[in-house]
């Protein structure tokens, strides 16, 4: 398999028989910071469900070449434990020891050098979302999947975590082995930062766009059809 990523005519449908993906068909070629866009109820959180093992396909078939890591918009939502330090160690492979130096190698990646013993609480929530980016980093997993990670941050925590995942997912002398994000967003300023767009539209996935091309696209439309 080549790509890193490849969802064959998945159709997903909820319990109640409303159907979230209807034949939905996309590939990411290669590392890199992808987005995805769409309306709301557009089937984007159900995809991320899907491809994390959160959820099954009904039908159709998806292919990772990687273990995937899910970031949800509200980081409370999936930081468990009192302090930064716990929290990673709880996301490190079954086998894994949990040594201070990987611990404080996670949180230096995501600029939190020096924060295994601050409890969560006193995190900003741009913090909070970079501890949930490390606990993903630790996981082993090589594609990250960010459902609308800035929605909830002030605008300079988002500029921040949008350049973190950037960085992240930049091939380098220094980082051989780039990682892959799929970002959903509402925010048609990020696109400008991404390696390609696409659009979910009644739970199918249109072609890979520029993230220009995309935000122009989308720029005329009502908001709430274009995802805002
Ligand atoms: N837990 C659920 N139970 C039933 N239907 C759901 C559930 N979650 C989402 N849906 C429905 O699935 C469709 C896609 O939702 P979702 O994936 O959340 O869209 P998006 O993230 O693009 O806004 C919507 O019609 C939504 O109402
Ligand atoms: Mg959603």
């Amino acid at each position: 398999m080549k790509a890193i990523l490849e969802v064959e005519r998945v159709s997903y449908r909820w319990p109640n028989n409303k159907a979230a993906l209807i034949n939905c068909s996309l590939q990411i070629p290669k590392p890199g910071l992808w987005m995805l866009v769409g309306g709301n109820g557009s089937g984007k959180s159900t995809l991320l469900r899907l491809l994390s093992g959160l959820l099954e396909p009904k039908e159709g078939e998806i292919r990772l070449a990687s273990i995937a890591a899910l970031v949800f918009q509200n980081p409370d939502h999936q930081l468990l434990l009192p302090c930064c330090g716990s929290e990673l160690c709880f996301h490190l492979p079954i086998g894994i020891a949990p040594q201070a130096e990987l611990i404080e190698a996670a949180l230096d990646q995501v600029g939190l050098a020096g924060f295994s013993n601050r409890p969560i609480h006193s995190l900003s929530g741009g913090q909070k979302q970079r501890l949930a980016i490390a606990s993903a980093l630790l996981s082993g997993a090589e594609l990250l999947l960010l459902d609308e990670p800035t929605a909830l941050l002030d605008p300079e925590s988002q500029g921040a975590v949008l350049a973190l995942i950037r960085q992240l997912c930049k091939q380098t002398a220094t980082q051989p082995k780039p990682l892959t994000a799929l970002w959903v967003t509402h925010k048609l300023e990020e696109l400008h930062h991404c390696d390609g767009a696409l659009r979910l539209e009644q739970g199918s996935a249109g072609p890979w766009l520029t993230g220009a091309s995309m935000a122009s696209a989308l720029e005329g439309l009502p908001r709430g059809r274009a995802g805002g």
